[in-house]
């Protein structure tokens, strides 16, 4: 794995030009080279801002919306118009406003009572577009990450089992710390990936950034140290209030 290279932004304005920068010129690269960009959203509220950004006339009336498949790292437990659904807050801010083909959106059906039906769903999903045969993994040109204040990233939570999970692609599992259950792709498919960017922002996570970047704290406790890409790059974008207790900057 090559090491992780750290990109630290002015603010989130400058975070979000930056990410609207590399997502444009990742989709440019796989479009030209393979005919398509696959690319995993997160959830969370960072990169709604980002989404809003790529919604706007200077990058959408730029990007390769008929070439762009659109997944998500992970899903809550709720239907797809719930106020926590990571689905709602990409359409509302980004899907609903581009002219992205239906069929290029390929939601987790957090919305289906039975959330490892939903995960094992998801993963023929993955099969299907990804056209993988036996026991390959799906390579996304490009996964989007956040990061929690507890170290995780997607619905990889400390202390889960989601992180021993090494060849299922997509689990269900329940999170005990947020009382509900959730939908996470498993570390062997983010690593799989071609690139992965973590999107960080803000003071709230400069304890928990420094812990991840500079100290050999266990990855079951700070799941995002998992994020480790065999064959890819491994991105940190992070503004300057997140990166104020990196020795290293
Ligand atoms: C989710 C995300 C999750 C998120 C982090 C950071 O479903 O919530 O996938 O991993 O990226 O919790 O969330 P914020 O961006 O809101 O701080």
């Amino acid at each position: 794995m090559t090491s992780p290279e750290i990109i630290i932004c002015a603010d989130s304005a400058a975070l979000n030009a930056e990410a609207a920068r590399r997502f444009a010129s990742l989709a440019s690269e796989a479009v030209a080279a393979r005919g398509r960009f696959t690319v995993a959203l997160s959830g969370g509220s960072t990169p709604r801002s980002l989404y809003q950004l790529l919604a706007t006339p200077e990058w959408r009336e730029n990007l390769p919306w008929s070439a762009i498949h659109v997944f998500w790292g992970d899903e809550r437990h709720v239907a797809p118009d719930h106020a926590d659904s990571n689905y709602r807050m990409a359409s509302e801010a980004l899907l609903a406003h581009v002219p992205i083909p239906t069929e290029n959106i390929h939601r987790m059906r957090g919305e289906v009572a039975d959330a490892g039906l939903a995960a094992t769903e998801y993963e023929e999903e993955l099969r299907r577009v990804f056209e993988l045969k036996n026991e390959e993994w799906p390579r996304f040109d490009l996964i989007l990450l956040g990061l929690g204040n507890d170290g995780h990233t997607a619905s990889l939570f400390p202390e889960t089992e989601a992180l021993a999970e090494h060849s299922r692609q997509v689990v269900s599992q329940w999170v005990e710390k947020l009382a509900t259950v959730r939908l996470t792709l498993t570390y062997p498919v983010i690593n799989h990936a071609a690139s992965v960017i973590f999107l960080v922002s803000g003071g709230d996570k400069a304890e928990t950034l420094r812990t991840i970047l500079e100290t050999d704290a266990p990855i079951t406790q700070f799941p995002a140290k998992g994020i480790q890409p065999i064959d890819g790059k491994l991105y940190w974008l992070i503004d300057q209030a997140a990166a104020a207790r990196l020795t290293s900057k």
